[in-house]
């Protein structure tokens, strides 16, 4: 085998062994990526994925403890239970256990409406009827003016610093709050409880559910994106770039790269037949084993170009 086959032999070995490695690389993320198993959900996939590998998704799963898969929203988010996922109406089933915890033991500090924060490029909104209700701080040197503007509320008053008041009627919207009161009382919407206070309001969890129904969307350019096998990503602006089609960028410009050297060698032969052809000259072909070096004496050829000596040259001049 001569010098230049070899080189054009080795060319295509890297980049076919390249080929196979992008393409077994792509299978293997295409495999992850297209669906899990969480706890005793079968199939869970985009835009969900498992927190082992986030880029296949928007929101991720932890499935570490097989009885209870949890999922988060955004990076940093909380982790809630999940009850179920409903892919036709786009829906997942929570369970906020923090928030069950202070409805139990009737803490309202940290009670606050549903964090609808999705990932860039999916937005989330709490699907299920809620109550809501005003969480006013009450303050001990100054509390709050018996005010004629809670008169047709329902109020709760078993929480440490605040008091809660809603309406019977959970279906009506509550009025804006006086400026005067916009520092100590805010809005806040929880899910309403699963069953009425027909006996009383003893704890919270009469009132409240910790129980949230979550509508996702992606967004169209995401969802594009996704469908080719690509991965979400933000640009610099904050904007959508559409990532992770490298795997199929390598593999092709090692297809025009070996195209390329192959040109290139068959232009080199074409060119070097068209010489010995109009020169009636052979040139020698190295063999691997020989040095490199082309010696001046003897003649040689480097990377196939014929070196002659001067000898050679003279016979044939005087020939
Ligand atoms: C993803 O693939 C890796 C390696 O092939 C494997 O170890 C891992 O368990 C897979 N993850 C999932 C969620 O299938
Ligand atoms: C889930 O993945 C398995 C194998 O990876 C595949 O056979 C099945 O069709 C997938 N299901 C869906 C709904 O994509
Ligand atoms: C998933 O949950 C397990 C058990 O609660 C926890 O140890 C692990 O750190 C979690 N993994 C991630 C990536 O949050």
């Amino acid at each position: 085998m001569c010098f230049e086959q070899y080189v054009l032999l080795l060319l295509l070995l890297s980049f076919l062994s390249q080929l196979v490695l992008n393409s077994a690389q792509e299978s293997k993320q295409g495999r992850n990526c297209s669906n899990f198993s969480c706890g005793w959900f079968e199939e869970v996939r985009f835009p969900f994925s498992n927190v082992d590998n986030p880029e296949c998704g928007l929101s991720f799963m932890n499935c570490t403890e097989p009885d209870q898969p949890r999922v988060q929203f955004h990076e940093n988010g909380q982790w809630y239970s999940v009850n179920y996922i409903e892919y036709s109406s786009q829906t997942i089933s929570i369970h906020d256990q923090n928030l069950q915890n202070d409805l139990k033991s009737n803490r309202c500090d940290s009670l606050d409406s549903f964090p609808e924060k999705g990932s860039p490029f999916l937005s989330i909104s709490v699907t299920e009827e809620t109550r809501p209700f005003f969480k006013c701080k009450r303050d001990e040197g100054h509390p709050l003016p018996p005010s004629e503007f809670f008169k047709d509320f329902s109020s709760y008053s078993g929480c440490k610093n605040h008091d809660l008041y809603f309406y019977d009627d959970y279906k009506k919207s509550l009025p804006h709050l006086p400026t005067y009161m916009s520092n100590s009382c805010s809005v806040v919407r929880l899910p309403l409880a699963p069953n009425d206070y027909g006996n009383g309001i003893h704890e919270l969890t009469t009132l409240w559910d910790a129980k949230f129904t979550i509508r996702w969307k992606v967004d169209r350019d995401c969802w594009h994106c996704h469908s080719k096998g690509g991965q979400c990503l933000s640009n610099q602006n904050g904007g959508f770039r559409c990532g992770n089609l490298k795997g199929l960028a390598t593999g092709l410009s090692g297809i025009f790269v070996t195209c390329m050297v192959f040109i290139f060698f068959a232009y080199r032969r074409h060119k070097r037949n068209k010489l010995a052809a109009s020169t009636g000259l052979i040139s020698r072909s190295m063999s691997l084993d020989s040095s490199l070096k082309p010696d001046p004496e003897k003649g040689s050829t480097y990377f196939q170009t014929p070196i002659f000596t001067y000898k050679e040259l003279q016979s044939h001049q005087h020939s």
